[in-house]
């Protein structure tokens, strides 16, 4: 899907089931390199960045089958601990197989991995929790070659941020080393929780995730497990945001109310009305959203930077000033400008963003610049009056699975 076109000024309503989460499945696909034996994985979306990391295992000599929404993987016999440049850059989440392959091979060569330019992504704590763990480093260029001559160990590490990624790498390498490691400053996302409930499905002993201190004992060997995929809160947040630009009204159906906390009292602020009903989740919109006033995104349990740029899309059309502050990643407002050629009015400061809601956008040609900001991007399209065409639309697909089935569902006018 090169480009997304999008007829806006429809007041969408309906029902939706949420998609099993990227960042959760990434990980989980990871880890079954981590386990000597057969896994199966339920509810994985179809995605880019889920075919490119089925790639990478069927690299490294593992057998990996879709069939529907059910991803088999067997690692019993992997071959090769190199991952090829081509394959790291596809996608961020390549480095999630740094722990697996330590784990299994004792060395691994890698290369910086690539992902939506959304600012700098470093992977030093990556790096340096697998030193803490016994692994010697040596770089040459873009290539990192990694060795742990007497097998890795529990540790005691410290993360100076929460980094997700960094969490998850040492959650898969510490749960087969040997002895115990204690993460100190671990990231508390609902996706680290997810990750460790499924190594310790396949035997491994995590106590403590989803706090910030997450303590892993190595185990000998791991065993195969069947796991589903916990619901994607932030495509939720996406499709709440769809409906709600459009002062519609939305069943959303296969949420975790829990993971969805941080985002709902926004949506509150901006006058949509939200029940929860079991496992879905009910949103009536006002016919004109009112502003939000500040939002500063944080490590979860505080508001997510992914879902950011969905809210910067719904304040355009807000009835007065929002104000958007971004403390993960500094690049996260380059979306920014394409609002303004829909007509938006939006001041950038920095990390800083202040967004003078409009009476209404109208449609142009913009630009994806990242997976969460042309998501954004469409749902500023369904408010805006005529036709927006949204070009790098492949950046959408590797978190939205099937955004224009997903939106028409509901009553939007789309192609791509
Ligand atoms: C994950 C999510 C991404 C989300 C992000 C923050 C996946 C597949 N992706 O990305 O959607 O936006 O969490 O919630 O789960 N950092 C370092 N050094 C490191 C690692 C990170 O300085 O070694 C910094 C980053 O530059 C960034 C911050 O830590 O400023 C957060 O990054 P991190 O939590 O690691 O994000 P990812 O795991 O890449």
């Amino acid at each position: 899907m090169a480009e997304l076109t999008i007829n806006g000024r429809r007041r969408l309503t309906g029902e939706l089931s949420v998609q099993g989460a990227k960042n959760s499945a990434l990980p989980l696909l990871a880890a079954t390199f981590c386990v000597p034996a057969k896994c199966l994985l339920q509810n994985v979306p179809a995605l880019s960045d889920v075919s490119a990391t089925l790639a990478i295992l069927r690299h490294l000599g593992c057998t990996a089958r879709r069939n529907g929404e059910t991803v088999a993987v067997d690692a019993t016999s992997p071959v090769r601990y190199t991952i090829p440049e081509s394959l790291m850059r596809e996608l961020r989440s390549s480095i999630f197989l740094l722990g697996p392959l330590l784990a299994r091979f004792g060395r691994a060569e890698i290369f910086a991995p690539g992902g939506c330019d959304i600012g700098a992504r470093p992977i030093d704590l990556h790096l340096a929790a697998m030193e803490r763990m016994g692994a010697v480093i040596r770089k040459a260029d873009d290539k990192i070659t990694m060795r742990v001559p007497h097998g890795l160990h529990g540790a005691e590490i410290n993360l100076r941020f929460p980094s997700v990624g960094a969490t998850e790498n040492i959650l898969m390498a510490a749960a087969c080393a040997r002895g115990t490691t204690h993460l100190h400053g671990a990231a508390r996302e609902p996706e680290i929780v997810d990750l460790a409930e499924f190594l310790n499905r396949c035997g491994a002993k995590i106590r403590g995730a989803g706090e910030s201190l997450v303590v892993i004992e190595g185990v000998r060997r791991l065993h195969g497990c069947s796991y589903r995929v916990m619901p994607d809160r932030i495509i939720a947040g996406s499709c709440l945001s769809a409906a709600a630009v459009t002062g519609g009204e939305i069943l959303l159906r296969g949420v975790d109310h829990a993971h969805l906390a941080p985002i709902l009292p926004a949506f509150r602020r901006m006058g949509c009305r939200i029940t929860a009903v079991n496992d879905a989740l009910h949103l009536r919109a006002p016919r004109r959203l009112t502003p939000f006033s500040t939002l500063v995104t944080a490590p979860y349990p505080g508001f997510p930077t992914d879902s950011q740029a969905a809210f910067l899309a719904m304040a355009c059309t807000a009835s007065g000033v929002s104000r958007i502050e971004e403390t993960i990643f500094e690049s996260r407002f380059r979306q920014a400008r394409e609002f303004s050629k829909m007509g938006a009015h939006i001041v950038l400061r920095g990390r800083r963003a202040e967004i003078y809601g409009v009476p209404r956008l109208h449609g142009a040609r913009v630009e994806a610049m990242d997976l969460r900001g042309g998501a954004a991007l469409a749902v500023a399209a369904l408010c805006a009056e005529g036709q927006t065409t949204i070009t790098r639309a492949e950046l959408i697909a590797r978190g939205w699975e099937d955004i224009t089935g997903t939106l028409r569902r509901i009553g939007a006018q789309t192609n791509g």
